[in-house]
């Protein structure tokens, strides 16, 4: 017997249907934003992740070397990607430029529920407008893309790393010599206990500790008027009340403990939980970043999101949200081999009317080919025996109720577009 490889997962027909159905959705809420598909390689060269992050990123990544020993890797995320695609061919695109993307993505995590080694990403970018309108239409793009799934339960948290960094400068970086990244680290785990203990560790004196935790703390955009001047500021504020005034978002919360894990961000940041889930609760992330002077290309604004594809179905199944299933629409049951032939052809017309049908392959016999209909959920039944062809007739059953009747096959079409 052969294993999966660690944190991958196979996926049933089921899980397909709840996948597809969330895939669709998303995919629809983001056209109707304006944004366009774009899709980009599986691998990537370990240089364009390695750019902005360094070497250390090599630990959370698959990378590998060919044959040709060109140092490649499986793509952690799809924002590096987006943007070398981007400086390479689409900089002469009218901006702005609203690009979404779906895909699978690697990391070496310590898988969990909630945590996979692949896993899948949809997600948006934004490239050439960075207005509070912009931004706060992205966020609530984010937003809707995930409760128009039907999930009830989400908390939109917005922060600023432009803020958080002023901070950490003014603070605390004299006792950090060797950057922000330990400090990050632990606000993104929300672990504030252990930040102080290390801040006392590390010598910084209690006024600058509480200096810094009550800007952590600052949970209204008043209270940010202590830290922040007011031209920054009025920016800030006007992303957050467009956000709960024109696009009617109520569950709105300022969060200045957002560090996000990846490097390339500055500005306004934005996550998306589901309570829900518990430890593995984040299901979006995103914000303002900057990679495309980095690639090589023309500066311009940028900014986008990811969502947790795989989360998202299980904040729904936590919710016991009910998923569309897949219905065949039609189960045909000829009643001896005699009427195979004439079974296909029925089955053809009515696929060919975008019907689906699904026929008895196995010469069954009629009660078996009603019990399988019933297990693969077809909502009518067509049985085509001798005595119902020779008036060019079949019995049309409901599956539901079991009632049958005797139908022309020139109107089985309109009879289940009736139904
Ligand atoms: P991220 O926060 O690293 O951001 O990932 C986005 C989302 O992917 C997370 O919020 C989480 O739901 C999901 N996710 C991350 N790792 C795993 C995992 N191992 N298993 C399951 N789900 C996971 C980004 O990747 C940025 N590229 C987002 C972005 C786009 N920023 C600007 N544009």
């Amino acid at each position: 017997m052969f294993q999966l490889p660690r944190g991958t997962r196979d996926f049933t027909p089921e899980d397909m249907e709840k996948r597809r159905y969330v895939e669709k959705s998303m995919a629809s809420t983001f056209r109707s934003f304006g944004y366009g598909e774009v899709q980009t390689p599986t691998f990537e060269t370990l240089e364009l992740f390695t750019a902005k992050s360094g070497d250390s990123i090599i630990g959370e990544l698959y990378d590998f070397s060919d044959k040709s020993g060109r140092k490649l890797t499986l793509r952690p995320e799809l924002t590096a990607p987006v943007i070398r695609f981007y400086v390479d061919k689409l900089q002469m695109e009218p901006k702005p430029l609203k690009l979404y993307y779906f895909g699978n993505c690697f990391r070496y995590d310590r898988p969990q529920k909630g945590r996979y080694r692949e896993f899948w990403q949809i997600g948006c970018e934004l490239i050439g407008a960075s207005t509070p309108e912009a931004l706060a239409e992205l966020i609530a793009l984010a937003y809707y893309a995930i409760k128009n799934t039907g999930l009830e339960n989400i908390d939109l948290r917005i922060g600023n790393l432009d803020y958080l960094n002023q901070q950490f400068d003014t603070n605390l970086s004299e006792y950090y010599p060797g950057g922000s990244a330990e400090v990050y680290r632990l606000i993104d785990k929300e672990d504030l206990e252990e930040l102080r203990n290390q801040f006392t560790e590390v010598g910084v004196p209690t006024e600058k500790q509480n200096e810094f935790m009550d800007f952590l703390d600052s949970s209204s955009t008043d209270d940010l008027k202590r830290y922040i001047g007011d031209l920054e500021r009025k920016h800030y504020e006007k992303i957050i009340s467009m956000l709960k005034k024109e696009f009617g978002i109520s569950r709105v919360k300022q969060e200045m403990k957002i560090a996000r894990g990846l490097d390339y961000y500055k500005g306004m940041v934005f996550e998306i939980d589901a309570p829900v889930l518990g430890a593995e609760k984040q299901l979006c992330g995103g914000g303002v970043y900057d990679l495309v002077k980095l690639f090589g290309g023309t500066d311009v604004p940028t900014a986008g999101f990811a969502i947790g594809f795989d989360r998202v179905i299980l904040a729904l199944e936590a919710e016991k949200f009910t998923f569309p299933s897949f219905k065949i629409d039609v189960y045909i049951i000829p009643v001896d081999q005699e009427q195979i032939g004439k079974s296909i052809e029925v089955a053809q017309k009515l696929r060919k009317k975008g019907i689906s049908v699904d026929l008895d392959l196995l010469n069954r016999g009629v009660s078996k080919s009603l019990k399988y209909a019933n297990v693969r959920n077809a909502k009518k039944a067509v049985i085509i025996g001798p005595k119902e062809l020779k008036n060019d007739s079949v019995t049309f059953r409901d599956m539901k109720t079991g009632n049958q009747e005797l139908v022309k096959i020139a109107d089985i079409v309109s009879k289940l577009k009736n139904n």
